[in-house]
């Protein structure tokens, strides 16, 4: 769904974006821009940037960076159109979508969310109050959810009966099956989806309900759970129960519990682990993934002691490099689930998820436990299954550690272990060019070996961001001698970049926002001019280092005199920009020199 690009524009031009992070953390006049406290990390001394005028922000104790879209996104947790609907709304600027069927789309969203509201409070009444939900209460308390559990949770029942909830809505059973709850039945009347069971909204991260998990009561029809079928606004596979509540949790801790079933979530929140979610009926995927990152970096997944074990190995690791994730497991006892351990002894829950172990350790364990290490045959047998599942691990150095740990462990020789490792097949990594790479919430540093950018470097940078019209024509990617840097070089050159860098995390769009709120306090073409001096400077050296044979350097004398002589220029202010313009030719010149050594070689 796409927002009508004028107005996407009005909502970037007029939203003030100091105004907006007001709202959120104290902000004080710096020079031309604002500081403040991060709102992204804790800290004590501000490194929150904010360069009102340009509509960026940078942080340079976490280097987190974007416009207010990026901002509000971080925030409020929103996606992107949610976000310029936020600003929007604040603006008070009414949004028309690309599509005529968009505003339409939404509209429907809405009534279903509505009926999807209602019915859970009907659900939720009905078991609260309703005459035929006496066995569910003592069902529920004899599990020991309390009124409270009931109440945080907006557990209902659904009646046993046929039409209960249709008849309350009362809306056509196309209404009902578009909202995953009921259906035309064969007499032509609307019919209930959920009959006699215990129902668990499920909501989306701004805890709008989007559907239900019914569990079957002890004498009740199988199966034990009926959830929500997709609809429009219900995908198991995307949707985290809990969420909406465990978010804020999430964030403090920067910690997100995985388990696999709605009662392990409450066993959990009453054992005093606010921030746990669970899938609906579905094994974790890459858009859960997804989901959870934006919330926390370290994932403990809190299954069954087989869970863990069943769990696809090289999608975790995969999901660890991709999504900058760490997954630990923690230890539930042989026979319990978090949410039963959570009522037998909460202790022992609490211990379980704060000793939670890196997946791989995890794995080790379990085999090592399971082994007889006091024979010889059972070590043996160890060594090879625990060098089976170090195989899996993509990282050299990760398996290598593990590897010298199980050897000692199994007393085996590390030679030895090491071929019971067999290397797996590297993963492929595709090099991210500058664009790709702003709209890629990968990693942020990959592929860049040295950070360090020289200042002349950097300055140029702030120059070509704030005065891009002067300087554009005055700077070739030759002038950055960091790779990083002509990547970044590369960005803002390209037209509507600004438009490209709402996505926050690699390197190139952090170095790119700290440039956007750094002002420019000199003259920019003398900050190109510094640039020149330093490439000149290394031209020097790099001649000096290549050609041995005075012959040669004679040869260069006279290019060596006279850049010297722009130097000279570059450095008085009448003389500069002629100075610069030619040093910038004899660049250029270079360059398609270079480039013709390189094809006749
Ligand atoms: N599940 C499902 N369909 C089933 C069984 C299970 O969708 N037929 C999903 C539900 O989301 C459930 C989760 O798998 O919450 C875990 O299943 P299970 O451990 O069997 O149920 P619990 O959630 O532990 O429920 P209870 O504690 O009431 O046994
Ligand atoms: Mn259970």
């Amino acid at each position: 769904m796409g927002i009508h690009d004028e107005d996407l524009q009005r909502v970037k031009i007029e939203t003030d974006l100091a105004g907006v992070v007001s709202q959120y953390v104290a902000l004080r006049k710096v020079g031309q821009r604002w500081s403040g406290l991060c709102p992204f990390h804790t800290e004590k001394t501000p490194s929150f940037s904010v360069n009102a005028e340009e509509g960026f922000f940078y942080c340079f104790g976490c280097q987190k960076t974007g416009d207010a879209i990026t901002f509000v996104r971080e925030v409020e947790h929103l996606d992107f159109v949610g976000a310029v609907e936020w600003l929007a709304n604040r603006l008070g600027i009414a949004i028309r979508y690309t599509d005529a069927s968009d505003g339409t789309a939404r509209k429907e969203r809405q009534e279903l969310t509505e009926l999807l509201e209602k019915a859970a409070d009907f659900y939720h009444q009905t078991l609260r109050s309703g005459s035929s939900a006496g066995k569910v209460r003592s069902y529920l308390r004899g599990r020991g959810f309390d009124s409270e559990t009931v109440e945080q949770f907006r557990i209902g029942y659904a009646p046993d009966a046929w039409d209960a909830l249709a008849s309350h809505l009362d809306v056509p059973a196309s209404k009902l099956e578009a909202a995953g709850l009921g259906r035309a039945g064969q007499r032509g009347g609307p019919i209930d989806f959920f009959r006699d069971r215990v129902m668990f909204p499920v909501s989306d991260t701004n805890g709008a309900v989007v559907g239900f998990g019914g569990r079957m009561l002890p004498e009740g029809q199988q199966p034990k759970y009926k959830n929500t079928p997709q609809t429009r606004l219900y995908d198991k596979s995307k949707v985290l129960y809990g969420l909406h509540m465990a978010k804020k949790h999430v964030v403090e801790a920067d910690e997100i519990v995985v388990c696999e079933g709605y009662t392990d979530v409450v066993g959990c929140f009453r054992a005093g682990i606010p921030r746990a979610v669970a899938t609906c009926g579905t094994a974790l995927t890459d858009d859960h993934l997804k989901l959870m990152t934006r919330f926390a970096k370290r994932i403990v997944i809190a299954f069954d002691a087989d869970g863990a074990g069943k769990a696809a190995a090289d999608r975790f690791y995969e999901w660890e490099d991709r999504h900058n994730a760490e997954v630990f497991v923690a230890a539930i006892p042989e026979g319990a689930d978090p949410g039963e351990l959570a009522e037998e002894n909460p202790a022992a829950l609490m211990n379980a998820v704060a000793s939670a172990e890196p997946f791989l350790s995890y794995r080790i364990s379990r085999v090592l436990d399971k082994s007889d290490l006091d024979r010889v045959e059972g070590r043996a047998r160890a060594a090879a299954n625990a060098g089976a599942i170090i195989a899996e691990h993509p990282n050299e150095v990760v398996r290598d550690q593990y590897l010298v740990e199980v050897a000692q462990k199994v007393r085996v020789d590390i030679e030895q272990m090491r071929r019971l490792v067999v290397k797996p097949v590297p993963a492929q990594r595709q090099p991210v060019s500058p664009i790709d790479s702003a709209s890629d919430d990968s990693v942020s540093g990959e592929g860049y070996e040295q950070q360090e950018i020289p200042q002349a470097e950097m300055n140029l940078l702030r120059a070509l961001v704030h005065h891009s019209e002067t300087v554009t024509p005055l700077t070739l990617p030759s002038m950055f001698s960091n790779q990083l840097a002509v990547d970044a070089y590369h960005l803002v050159t390209t037209d509507g970049w600004r438009d490209q860098i709402d996505n926050t995390s690699t390197a190139v769009t952090t170095l790119v926002g700290r440039a956007l709120v750094e002002e420019v306090d000199a003259d920019p073409i003398e900050l190109v001019s510094r640039a020149l001096d330093a490439v000149i400077h290394r031209w020097n050296m790099e001649l000096r280092y290549d050609v041995t044979e005075i012959e040669q350097l004679r040869e260069h004398q006279p290019m060596v005199q006279w850049l010297a002589q722009r130097q000279e220029e570059m450095h008085s202010d009448d003389t500069r920009t002629a100075a610069v313009e030619a040093v910038v030719g004899w660049l250029r010149s270079q360059q398609t020199v270079n480039a013709t050594d390189e094809t006749t070689d």
